[in-house]
């Protein structure tokens, strides 16, 4: 049985706010923003108990939820390190080296694309197209950053100033 989560008042105000700019109807269209509001207030991710308590709120099948939550990469449904690091692996990132930026991610914080650094400062994923292929290969910092036409000496300045703010 998974334990019930309770919405926050002042996310229920902002998935509210969304909500009004929907027909009534069509409570669906809020998904992905209440998504990301619960997954921002849970350090970033998801989990069972979330999915149902958002699906509650906006009275939707639960697998209304589950369906956007298991498509979108920015969705995570396990626990993920302070620093949520998204490197892109589709085709023109892949084409212009990602594979090369992937290697030098994993070698320099000893885990796998998908795992968490075990001080869980770090998450690693692949992600599918950002959209700035332009830039590729590219990646994403914590859901804010991106950062583009990466090499390792880019990777490694990027992870070095994460070091350091971590040490603040
Ligand atoms: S393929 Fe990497 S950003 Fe589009």
């Amino acid at each position: 049985m998974t334990e019930a989560v309770t919405i926050a008042p002042e996310t229920q105000a902002e998935i509210d706010r969304w909500l009004k700019k929907y027909p009534t109807d069509r409570k669906q269209s809020a998904v992905l923003q209440a998504l990301m509001f619960v997954q921002r207030d849970n350090g970033g991710w998801l989990s069972e108990a979330h999915l149902n308590a958002i699906a509650d709120y906006l009275e939707l099948p639960r697998i209304a939820v589950y369906e956007v939550a298991t498509f979108y990469d920015m969705y995570d449904l396990k626990p993920v390190g302070k620093n949520k690091i998204d490197v892109c692996t589709n085709i023109s990132c892949k084409l212009c080296g990602c594979d090369k930026i992937v290697s030098h991610l994993e070698k320099r914080l000893g885990i796998k694309i998908g795992e968490t650094t075990s001080d869980g400062r770090y998450t690693l994923k692949g992600v599918e197209c950002l959209a700035a292929c332009v830039g590729a290969p590219m990646m994403q910092i914590n859901d804010l950053e991106y950062h583009e036409k990466l090499t390792p000496e880019k990777v490694d300045a990027i992870l070095d100033r994460l070091e350091k703010e971590g040490d603040k």
